[in-house]
């Protein structure tokens, strides 16, 4: 882009940029990166007015880098509760105690967030754009980003009839070398990243394709950038960037309230179709050719003889990344105590489940995902 546009870019951004708890007044004051890779992480899926509120209780709660480290991944995922995209939180985790033991290990106290791109996409979770945004918003160097608002806007402001995504010969024709569609896309991202004033460009590109080179009804006669824009200029912005056909997938299954007779639930961690790794109700697809009562799947999770009951208590919708869930929800009552409780095949239950019990009165806490908890309102 040329430096007239960018020019705009800048004046336009300094009078529209709307106050968020992670933007300092001072739109040229460097920032806290610590404060910079939260809140980045988080807006990574997940729209501005969701997480507001979520960063201004997580940076109450984790205000520093060694703060986040100390903590469980329980009370981290509960931080992150209904921000989906769970791993994020994980990573965030992991890539906090390592920064911190390496501190530690190398004597520079309070630890903070490395300021080259090699050594941040090392870490858990932090890829390209993160990287980038720390580097450039925090620590103000010339480094680029690129996130789905930059590439709307590049794809208008250029007409590139590919997304990043592509396979490497669609980006052939405007680059003129099969260099890749992701890399034709960093090239316009770090020529608008190499300036003094990157921090500002790389922000204000981001608020602009969230307010103004919107999906949806961009708003062309309040854009800045609207005198180098091609779309704009050959009245096609509706055409980029090129659709992409959708990744959703459908999803129908049960997710069973497992109750021993001393009012425990069962929660298990491992081998279910969503949220490796967080404790969750056992879940399952549904089989094409499933019949009425107790789902054969089912029975890995208890001993069909100790059943009081099955109760099928209705159904809940949700969505996990690019599924479609809809999940029927069984309330299955045992008559025997958590501590005796084997699998129908006689076993204590799989141990590649990593089963737990879960006192009834704990579950909100036990259970930190949306999934598990929507379920668990259908029961009690
Ligand atoms: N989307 C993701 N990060 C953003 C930021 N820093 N400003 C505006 N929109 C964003």
């Amino acid at each position: 882009m040329e430096s007239n546009i960018l020019k705009r870019l800048r004046e336009w951004f300094k009078k529209n940029a709307a106050m968020l708890p992670w933007r300092p007044t001072d739109l040229d004051a460097p920032r806290d990166p610590y404060a910079v890779w939260i809140s980045e992480t988080m807006l990574q899926q997940t729209q501005v007015a969701t997480v507001r509120d979520y960063y201004i209780k997580w940076m109450k709660r984790f205000p520093d880098i060694e703060t986040l480290a100390k903590a469980n991944e329980e009370e981290v995922f509960r931080y992150w509760q209904g921000l989906g995209y769970y791993s994020r939180a994980r990573n965030i985790l992991r890539t906090a105690k390592t920064v911190c033991e390496q501190a530690v290990r190398q004597a520079h106290r309070p630890a903070t967030m490395p300021r080259t791109r090699k050594e941040l996409e090392a870490l858990p979770g932090i890829g390209a754009y993160t990287a980038g945004a720390i580097l450039s918003l925090a620590y103000h160097q010339r480094e680029a980003i690129l996130d789905g608002n930059l590439v709307r806007i590049f794809a208008r402001f250029y007409a590139l009839d590919f997304l990043p995504t592509d396979k490497a010969s669609a980006g052939k024709n405007t680059t003129g070398k099969n260099e890749g569609c992701a890399e034709a896309y960093w090239k316009y991202a770090r020529e608008v990243a190499d300036s003094p004033k990157a921090y500002m460009h790389n922000e204000a590109l981001m608020e602009l394709g969230r307010t103004v080179c919107k999906s949806k009804n961009p708003e062309c006669a309040n854009c800045p950038l609207s005198g180098g824009c091609r779309a704009f200029a050959e009245g096609r912005t509706g055409e980029f960037p090129p659709k992409r056909k959708s990744a959703q997938r459908e999803w129908r299954g049960t997710a069973l309230v497992v109750e021993s007779a001393d009012g425990k639930l069962l929660a298990v961690s491992a081998g279910q179709p969503f949220l490796a790794g967080q404790a969750t109700l056992p879940h399952f697809e549904h089989s094409r050719n499933a019949t009425a009562g107790i789902p054969a799947e089912a029975e890995a999770y208890f001993n069909a003889d100790n059943v009081v009951h099955t109760r099928e208590c209705g159904s809940f919708r949700h969505n996990i990344t690019v599924h479609k869930i809809e999940c029927r929800v069984l309330h299955v009552k045992l008559s025997t105590k958590a501590s005796k409780c084997v699998a129908s095949s006689g076993k204590k239950i799989d141990p590649q489940f990593n089963a737990t019990w879960v006192k009834k009165e704990d579950a909100a806490k036990a259970f930190a995902n949306s999934f598990s908890l929507k379920a668990l309102k259908n029961v009690f």
